[in-house]
């Protein structure tokens, strides 16, 4: 039944321009200048700043935790959305939240509970996001659709910035707004994050994601604003 539905269901369907919301990741801002940075993207019209948390086992690499989240909360209104990329995040969602977190994505690949992680995140006030690998079936998520408060779909493998987008990953983000409209949950928003730029933004929101995370391609050796104007005008000339 869920499969005929999905199936019957799945073509995409593109988000209106006006209602996505660049994420800029500061995995590749410039940490000397990080207050200046974020500042630099919600002047230039980001929605939310994308922090990326990696602990070393469920990705290889490390990068930032608490503290950096608390020092961006002090300089952004914007909402921050925290992505663990981590292993057993339930312990230390606290910090996060405490940090000043917004949401709280973690990955589905790690969760032993979905339903049990994700009441946890809601309990400390913030939004709870489950995030997919390229390898990890849509489906996964159909059942946990009614308790999610967004999806992020990884078009890149987790772990870096600067890589290039999994084409191969699109067709899943047609699949979810597919199988939340079919859960009544019509205005999922759809995160997707890696390798998002001028080239690739029309595709991934033509595929149906609505909130675009961008690291690279917001925050190199041009203007960040710039970059945020160019994404936003990329989305706008493709009539997506
Ligand atoms: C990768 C991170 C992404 C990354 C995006 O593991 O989750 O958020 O920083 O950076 P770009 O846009 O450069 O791929
Ligand atoms: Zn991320």
């Amino acid at each position: 039944m869920i499969l005929r539905s999905v199936q019957l269901q799945v073509e995409s369907s593109p988000v209106e321009y006006d209602d996505i919301i660049i994420a800029p990741s500061i995995l590749s801002a410039d940490f000397a200048r990080l207050g200046e940075q974020v500042q630099a993207a919600e002047a230039g019209g980001a929605g939310w700043i994308h922090i990326d948390v990696m602990d070393g086992r469920f990705v290889p690499n490390i990068t930032m935790g608490p503290l950096v989240v608390e020092a961006v909360h002090r300089s952004t209104s914007l909402p921050l959305d925290v992505h663990l990329m981590m292993i057993e995040p339930e312990h230390m969602l606290p910090a996060f939240a405490d940090a000043g977190a917004d949401h709280i994505t973690v990955h589905y690949e790690v969760c032993q509970d979905v339903y049990r992680t994700v009441n946890m995140i809601k309990r400390l006030g913030c939004k709870a996001g489950i995030a997919i690998n390229p390898h990890t079936r849509a489906a996964v998520l159909y059942e946990i659709m009614p308790i999610i408060d967004e999806i992020m779909v990884m078009t890149v493998s987790p772990g870096f910035g600067g890589q290039s987008m999994i084409e191969a990953t699109l067709p899943k983000v047609a699949r979810l707004r597919a199988m939340a409209a079919d859960k009544k949950r019509e205005n999922m928003p759809i995160v997707t994050d890696g390798g998002i730029n001028f080239d690739t933004a029309p595709s991934v929101a033509q595929a149906g994601s609505n909130v675009l995370v961008v690291g690279s391609a917001v925050f190199n050796d041009t203007s960040i604003a710039d970059n945020i104007g160019m994404l936003r005008d990329s989305l706008k000339s493709e009539e997506v």
